[in-house]
């Protein structure tokens, strides 16, 4: 961890990042539009490359609305065979980066039949149903408590600011619970019945690791899905990664000038 934080500044100078985001499937353009220096994770001692298609696997750092930014373009999923640690690595190398509010976006499925394909949903809260926690193991006391309190992960400040922020640009936004499952298969029909019923409004394969393992470490945490298809059984039509792609790139303005105006307005 410490040769990743060093390599890092080494590249960065005294750039010290306030606010960390993690670019989901499709919305990595922010990334593109806004870098000032880029680090590829090829490059940094206990990083991992990405393996999804339309992930492009480095950290960026840019003043963005006057903010201090660094932007994962490209996440590590669980089911491309990471382990835990790998996954939530990033965000505790963000944190001794000195990052104390995490914006994380992510493609879900809609699982409430009022969504549809490229609506946008701040995330209250989530159900982790990946049958397995990223803080399993030793614990480190000095970034956290080994039971960390789980009842306010997403900071209701800042779900009230998205809220807001989105009022003011017209932007829609729905609010609700995300569920994430490992994948990478797809749920069925039975599955996402049994989310809905459990109180599930999307369900998504990332985000909830990355959003305990910060919050553990005592960060702020905004979680922001598009919704990129009506989850199996509300469609009547099976689902393609590239359709979820497709969705993801026609609601990334929408998701991009909601973000941007988050940004300003964070203080
Ligand atoms: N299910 C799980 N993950 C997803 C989906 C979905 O329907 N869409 C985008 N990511």
């Amino acid at each position: 961890m410490q040769d990743a934080v060093s390599f890092i500044k080494s590249k960065t100078g005294n750039f010290t990042p306030e606010i960390g985001i993690i670019l989901g499937s499709g919305l990595g353009s922010l990334a593109d539009d806004y870098c000032e220096i880029a680090v590829p994770y090829a490059d940094i001692p206990g990083f991992k490359t990405s393996t999804v298609a339309g992930h492009k696997g480095r950290l960026v750092f840019a003043d963005i609305c006057g903010k201090k930014i660094v932007m994962m373009q490209g996440r590590f999923h669980y089911y491309e065979g990471h382990p835990m640690e790998t996954v939530v690595y990033p965000v505790k190398v963000m944190k001794q980066l000195g990052v104390k509010t995490l914006i994380i976006t992510n493609a879900a499925g809609g699982v409430n039949t009022d969504f549809k394909p490229s609506d946008l949903m701040i995330i209250t809260d989530h159900i982790n149903f990946m049958g397995t926690n990223p803080l399993i193991g030793k614990n480190d006391d000095t970034l956290g408590v080994r039971f960390p309190d789980m009842s306010e992960v997403y900071s209701k400040k800042l779900v009230t600011l998205a809220e807001n922020c989105a009022q003011k640009l017209g932007i829609s936004l729905h609010k609700g619970v995300y569920m994430a499952l490992t994948g990478p298969s797809y749920e069925t029909p039975a599955e996402v019945k049994m989310a809905r019923i459990l109180g599930a409004d999307a369900v998504g394969m990332s985000t909830v690791p990355e959003a305990i393992v910060g919050h553990y470490c005592s960060m702020d945490i905004l979680g922001i899905s598009c919704i990129c298809n009506k989850a199996a059984g509300v469609s009547t039509v099976g689902l393609t990664h590239s359709e979820v792609i497709a969705a993801a790139d026609s609601a990334k303005q929408k998701f991009i000038t909601l973000v941007l105006a988050i940004l300003k307005n964070l203080n």
